[in-house]
């Protein structure tokens, strides 16, 4: 089957690596000329791992290319998935020009028929807009369908083979097959709906992941309050098979490029439907609360009380990416830590694995560190916002020796707090 596909970024480049891997022929199309560029020579713009392996193998085998041109991407093709960026707009809206652009260019090029595929996550009623405009710039048939993405960065494409649902949003029959065709290779629950069930899917399941994260963020608060432990109280709580372990880490928040944007787009979009969405808005603002949360613990620790000028005081930061295994520093919590510190005076040396490269576009003129230890040398205080493997390994007796004073704050309590106690630290986490 030939397919095209609207958007190299991560969730255009993932639908990419696994469709042509499936053995179909896929068109990748970007009006980024200096991307496509690249991408024709083999070079992968995002970091995600095994992706530029996939993208390699398949491009050398003649099943995968890409081009800046509408006309030769959807020439033929049986699928298109529109996979191009919802930026948030300053209401918190997300703003569908990009689809809408996309969606009008795939018509103006339409030469038979087609099922155009939404996997960007956009407004609930976009679909009707889009019959609409693409009905008018072109006179073959097609249809129209929305298939959400779930994957994660760091495990993008790990995610795309391995997804625990495929869902399928069309009312159109022939649409259907054509997509239940096209996934049959892939494992996961097959969950078959109208095209506004499948956005609001993906609204709803990033919703409520971002509700489990700050319900334990909040618990974290009353266990600081009570003496109790947050990480054990999550552990208890997440056995319930009803409730369920994953995304119950207290730490520095949510961040990266989707769940702060789809938490705010759908408290705007349920505003504009005559709803307060007041549980979201709640889960939103602990969110943001975690990251002051964090500052005025990190300058108490060092015996000052918050707000204070840390004029004169180093502050090592350990992890800059919004997570693990990702060099994305999109909504990253570090950025506001870091800046929030600045403000006050501070001094920064940060070090993350992959993310300092994109940093240093931000913050041109703090300190990076070659490792976690140069980091921590002569730091009043040594700070963790990202849960990378390799700090979880670190010799932390070389790490007490370098710091100025054996201070640690881990936003993201990836150490026992009686062993460090033991190796002579004063250790503050969240909740514990
Ligand atoms: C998220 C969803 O998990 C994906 O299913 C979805 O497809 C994607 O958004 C999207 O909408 O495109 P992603 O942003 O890659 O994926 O990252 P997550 O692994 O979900 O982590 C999000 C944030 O939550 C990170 O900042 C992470 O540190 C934080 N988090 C996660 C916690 O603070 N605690 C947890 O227990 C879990």
């Amino acid at each position: 089957m030939k397919i095209a596909i609207i958007g190299t970024g991560y969730v255009g480049l993932t639908t990419a690596a696994v469709f042509s891997e499936l053995g179909n022929e896929v068109i990748g199309v970007d009006i980024d000329q200096d991307k496509i560029e690249r991408l024709k020579k083999g070079e992968v713009p995002i970091f995600e791992p095994t992706l530029a392996e996939y993208l390699d193998r398949n491009s050398k085998a003649g099943r995968l290319s890409f081009t800046t041109s509408y006309k030769d991407a959807v020439d033929g093709a049986e699928v298109i998935f529109i996979c191009v960026g919802t930026p948030s707009q300053s209401d918190g809206k997300p703003d569908s020009s990009f689809i809408l652009n996309a969606a009008e260019e795939v018509a103006k090029n339409l030469k038979s028929y087609a099922v155009m595929v939404i996997k960007s996550t956009s407004p609930i009623g976009i679909g009707q807009q889009l019959n609409d405009l693409i009905a008018k710039h072109t006179k073959e048939d097609f249809d129209l369908a929305a298939c959400p993405e779930f994957l994660r960065e760091g495990t993008a494409v790990e995610d795309s083979f391995n997804p625990d649902r495929i869902v399928i949003g069309t009312k159109n029959k022939k649409a259907e097959k054509i997509l239940l065709d096209l996934h049959k290779p892939l494992p996961g629950e097959r969950v078959l709906c109208d095209i506004k069930s499948a956005q609001l899917i993906k609204y709803a399941s990033n919703a409520f992941l971002a509700t489990k994260i700050s319900f334990a963020n909040a618990i974290a608060i009353i266990c600081e309050k009570t003496g109790a432990n947050v990480k054990k109280v999550m552990q208890g709580m997440g056995i319930d098979s009803r409730i369920g372990s994953s995304f119950l880490n207290a730490g520095l928040g949510y961040g990266g490029s989707c769940l702060p944007k789809d938490i705010s787009a759908f408290i705007a979009l349920s505003s504009d439907l005559d709803y307060d969405f007041n549980l979201l808005k709640s889960v939103e603002k602990i969110n943001n609360d975690q990251i002051q949360n964090f500052v005025s613990k990190i300058t108490n620790s060092l015996g000052f009380e918050s707000p204070k000028n840390l004029k004169g005081v180093k502050i090592a930061v350990l992890g800059l990416a919004f997570k693990p295994n990702t060099d994305d520093i999109r909504e990253a919590p570090s950025l506001k830590i870091i800046r929030l510190l600045l403000d006050s005076g501070a001094q920064i040396t940060a070090y993350d694995p992959k993310a300092m490269e994109n940093t240093k576009k931000v913050f041109p003129n703090i300190e990076y560190a070659k490792n976690p230890y140069s980091a921590a040398t002569d730091a009043n205080a040594l700070v963790i916002i990202t849960e990378w493997p390799e700090f979880r390994e670190m010799d932390l007796e070389k790490i007490r020796k370098n710091l100025k004073k054996p201070i640690i704050v881990d936003g993201r309590n990836i150490f026992e707090k009686n062993r460090m106690a033991e190796l002579g630290f004063k250790y503050l986490g969240i909740g514990i």
